[in-house]
């Protein structure tokens, strides 16, 4: 899914159980009936919705998309119609304090769009002293991963092919990172955590123009078609919520960052995967790569043509690396 969303998109999200449950249980500890509360990225106004059922003293809901408009159809009736603003518009837009902002603001990844740079400016403007924001922390985790479904359909076509030789398509398709489903049996080395995003220092995140981190992974035997990334997060005290492979069917997408070709693990050996997630324009490029005694394995995401020329160094040909949820 690119950055734009649909009815269907804010369905999904909804569907997924386990999140709603999460950011539930969060917004019940902390509202009453003397808390203002500001849905950020609204979609359809669950947030608001929830916070509205809550008691909560006055709810404002904001939303770039018209989705936002479904929200007077859903409101409409509800006892505490009147608690509740429906603003389509952006949140740059507003200028009022809140006791509680809550928005997810991300994609596969939080390093989706402008969420940074959003909430941010949320936080330093639309949050009041002793306020509360959720999410308060995010993690991104790797693991090495085998995805033969996803070589065969993405790879294999290119490789036997004479006379022509596809290697520069290949490299292409590698250097895009990928939306899959991964399993924990998929899986060909322990889990890690390579970046820790603290949202109590939004504004160092939204300066900073790249991300890095690393993890120290343990093999488990087999072949590894790339790194799979997803996050766990933290909304307050503890209640969060994890995309990882236990879980089935997430709404965030879990991505895979490919290796040009397979990697043989061996069981128990070091692996030392690192990550760079670097700003490029309204987007986000990845460099990835895995260090282990039997081969090492790297990438990187190029930048979408129509946004290049920005002084960028890519390795390869121009590919796509925007990621979407
Ligand atoms: C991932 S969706 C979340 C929707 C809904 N809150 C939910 O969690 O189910 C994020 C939404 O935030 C909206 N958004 C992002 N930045 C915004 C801004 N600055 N002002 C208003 N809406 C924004 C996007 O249009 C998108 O619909």
């Amino acid at each position: 899914m690119s950055g734009s969303y649909n009815i269907h998109n804010f369905g999904a999200m909804i569907g997924d159980r386990v999140r709603r449950v999460a950011f539930e249980r969060a917004m019940s500890e902390v509202i009453t009936e003397r808390t203002t509360v500001l849905d950020l990225g609204a979609g359809t106004g669950w947030f608001a919705l929830h916070a509205l059922a809550l008691g909560a003293k006055r709810v404002v809901a904001v939303e770039r998309l018209p989705a936002i408009r479904h929200l007077h159809a859903l409101a409409e009736g509800h006892p505490r119609r009147d608690r509740l603003q429906i603003v389509e518009g952006d949140s740059s837009e507003l200028d009022e304090e809140f006791d509680l902002i809550v928005s997810d603001l991300r994609g596969s990844t939080p390093f989706f769009g402008d969420h940074f740079t959003v909430a941010a400016d949320a936080r330093r403007r639309l949050l009041a002293t002793d306020g509360v924001m959720m999410p308060q922390h995010d993690k991104v985790h790797v693991a090495l991963v085998e995805n033969q479904g996803w070589w065969r359909r993405q790879v294999e076509p290119w490789l036997d092919a004479p006379p022509v030789d596809h290697r520069v398509l290949i490299e292409q398709i590698t250097s895009t990172p990928a939306r899959i489903s991964v399993s924990t049996a998929q899986l060909r080395s322990t889990v890690g955590s390579a970046i820790a995003l603290d949202y109590a220092e939004l504004d160092e995140l939204a300066e900073r123009r790249t991300h890095s981190g690393h993890a120290e992974l343990r093999g488990r035997s087999g072949t590894a078609h790339g790194v799979a990334v997803w996050f766990s997060t933290v909304l307050i005290n503890g209640v969060g919520f994890d995309n990882g492979p236990a879980r089935t069917d997430p709404t965030y997408g879990r991505t895979l960052l490919p290796f040009t070709t397979p990697l043989e693990v061996a069981e128990g050996e070091t692996i030392d995967v690192r990550i760079d997630v670097r700003r490029h324009g309204g987007s986000w490029l990845w460099q990835w790569s895995a260090t282990a005694e039997h081969g090492n394995r790297q990438g990187a995401s190029l930048p979408d043509p129509s946004t290049s020329g920005s002084g960028s160094s890519p390795a390869r040909a121009a590919a796509p690396g925007i990621m979407g949820r």
